[in-house]
Formats: structure tokens, sequence, C-alpha cells
């Protein structure tokens, strides 16, 4: 099934077909030309603290299932290896550990800590060995906030999709917050990934959908803004609610900002409040189910004014009607709909971009 390019007037364009939301063998495109090329949440920078330490993770289980090895190196520099055994392809760290070399359990390959290949028995005689081959593949990490990133094939910088979030929150010191389980969770979504995405791209339906959000936000004043891989919804308070205080180098000074809700290109949400960060990371399980993993940062002070069963409650309306959307997509007659030219912006944004991806 091929997609037919999404009109970037917004105001004659339609959006993406119910066919694409049901269709297997679309998702597992998406999965091989999107997330592979797409900055990933990885996991938290404290994951790892001492020197000659490693852990391994999968990434996107059930999607890419990559393998991958963070290591911590004698120097204290932190790798993303790949954990996949450049002889036969065991994979070579099973368990979180400490030591200097990673060794393969097969037939005793091992690398150093940064990838580069160490020693093997039993290869006396072979040609050309070793080779830039024997070593691991390396990804680049970037630190963001002490959030971990990484892309198997990155097809823009870092800076370039993540750019317009620091600069717009830069103010607020998020670099000493920190991260608190008790307030974290993950949400079971029975929908296709980008359902949840669009209705999280719109504010058009908070008066419908969330009764207490209505109550604290502006609605009028709501705003929309489209950078190149991310895009950011500016919820405006009522008067009465808790306010960012920004500094007057804002570009926001003198409004009265209650969150800054930004998402990036495919499948991440930071949402920014005055007491800290809410990172959805959308994570999808197959073309009809998805966990929402939502992580709490604090910043210092915070934890008086956290308001996380607003956001849950948030999340239970937010779920009911993306859920009945995924039952909705399974119809035969319905085929696809039209944006509102003022509120759908970011909907339209992101099936642009998605069906951009999947041209090249
Ligand atoms: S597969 Fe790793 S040493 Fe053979
Ligand atoms: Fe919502």
């Amino acid at each position: 099934m091929t997609l037919k390019p999404i009109d970037p007037n917004i105001a004659s364009a339609h959006t993406l077909p119910g066919s694409f939301y049901k269709s297997a063998s679309l998702f597992e495109e998406v999965a091989e030309k999107v997330f592979t090329s797409s900055w990933q949440y990885l996991c938290d920078a404290d994951i790892l603290t001492e020197a000659n330490t490693y852990h391994p993770i999968n990434l996107l289980p059930g999607v890419l299932d990559e393998p991958l090895v963070l290591s911590r190196d004698k120097d204290n520099q932190l790798h993303c290896l790949s954990n996949v055994c450049t002889h036969r392809a065991k994979l070579i760290v099973e368990e979180p550990g400490r030591g200097k070399v990673l060794q393969c359990g097969y037939h005793g390959r091992c690398f150093k800590l940064n990838g580069q290949f160490k020693s093997m028995p039993g290869f006396d005689g072979v040609e050309n060995f070793p080779s830039e081959g024997d070593s691991l593949p390396s990804l680049t990490l970037q630190n963001c906030l002490e959030l971990l990133f990484v892309s198997i094939n990155p097809k823009v910088s870092f800076d370039e999709v993540f750019g317009p979030v620091l600069n717009r929150v830069g103010f607020m010191g998020l670099d000493k917050m920190r991260y608190v389980a008790t307030r974290s969770r993950d949400y079971p979504v029975a929908a296709n990934w980008a359902l949840y995405c669009d209705n999280y791209l719109e504010g058009f339906h908070v008066p419908f959908v969330h009764p207490g959000l209505n109550a604290a936000l502006d609605f009028k004043n709501y705003d929309y803004e489209l950078f190149p891989y991310c895009n950011l919804q500016v919820g405006v308070a009522k008067e009465g609610e808790l306010t960012f205080d920004l500094p007057e180098s804002s570009v926001d000074y003198g409004r009265n900002i209650y969150a800054y809700y930004f998402w990036v290109f495919p499948n991440l949400m930071l949402n920014f409040y005055p007491w800290g960060l809410s990172l959805n990371y959308v994570r999808p399980l197959n073309h009809k189910e998805t966990v929402v993993h939502f992580r709490t940062y604090l910043l210092e002070g915070g934890e008086a004014i956290a308001d996380n069963p607003g956001v849950h409650q948030t999340e239970m309306e937010d779920e009911r009607v993306v859920e009945s959307v995924q039952k909705g997509i399974q119809s035969r007659l319905y085929k696809s709909g039209r944006y509102s030219a003022s509120m759908e912006k970011c909907v339209h944004h992101f099936h642009r971009l998605l069906v951009d991806a999947l041209a090249k």
C-alpha cells in the first residue's frame, strides 16, 4: 500500500487514511524507515555512573529489537555499542555488569569497553584479521538534560531536532531535575501508536474530553508552533492557576504559561510544567497496541506543586477517546478526514513528516 502525500496546504489537505493505522505491513515499514532513522529516548544518563561497567538495552522491543549495550570505559567515557558479537552474532552481554572487557560467551571473543576488538582464541592463520569489521559498531549517544538518545541511522542531526525545545525551556534549569519513580507509570493503550500521537497533537478536544484541564486553560489563547522536526503547543493559564515564572529573555515573557507541550518526531512528548517535566515515551508494541511510559522529573521545590493526579486523569480521558478511534478506524466506511486549519496544525505536521519519511 502506498500512501498519497499529505497536501502541504492544511486548508485543502486530507488526514492520513484509516487504512494506515490498520496495516501491519505499513507498521513494519514505519519501523524500518522512521524508527531506525529518528532519535529515540534510550534511558537516563545515571543508569551507568561508574567506570568499567556495562548495561544491555534492547531498543524498541517488539518493533526494532535492536540489541545495544551501554558501557562506561576506564576513562569514564560513555559508549553505545552493538551488543551483537562480530563473530557469529551471539548477544554478548545479557545482564548489567562490571569488568574491563566485554566477552562473548560463545567462543570467547573479547572487546574493549569502547567496542574495539581485543582478542579471539583459535584464529591463528586467519588472513586480514582482525580488521575494522571485527570491532563493535558504535552509535552516537546524545545526552540532553541527562536523558540519553540514540539513532541507528540518523538522517538529521540531534541539534536540529531538539534545538527548539532547549531554546524555549532552557531557562528552567532542567539539568538539575530528578526522576521520581513514585510519580511515574506505564500506560498500555489498545491503539495504534500514531493515533495516540494524533490525539496529543491538538488541544481542539480539550473542551470536549478534559473538563478538569479545560477549567485551568485559557482556550482562546492556546497556541501551536511548528519547527522542522518537533512542534509545540503552548497552554495559557486562566487566572489563579500555577504558571511559569518567566525571565525577561523568554519570548513568552508577560504571558501566563501553564505548560509547554513539545512533541518530537515521531514518538516523544516532553511536557514542561512549572514543577518540571513529564516525559511521555510512546512505544509501539505492534500496529494495534502501544505502551506509553510516563516519566516524571521534578525540579527543586517541584514536589509540593506537581500535579500528577491531574496528569493521570487527563491520560485516562485521552485513552478513552484514542481507544474509541482505534475501533472507529476499523470501519470499511471511514476513509479519511479533514483538518481544522487553526487547531490541527500539529496533527497535519506529524502526518506530513511521517508520509515524507516513508517516501524516502
Ligand atoms: S559468536 Fe561470539 S565468539 Fe563466536
Ligand atoms: Fe487530550
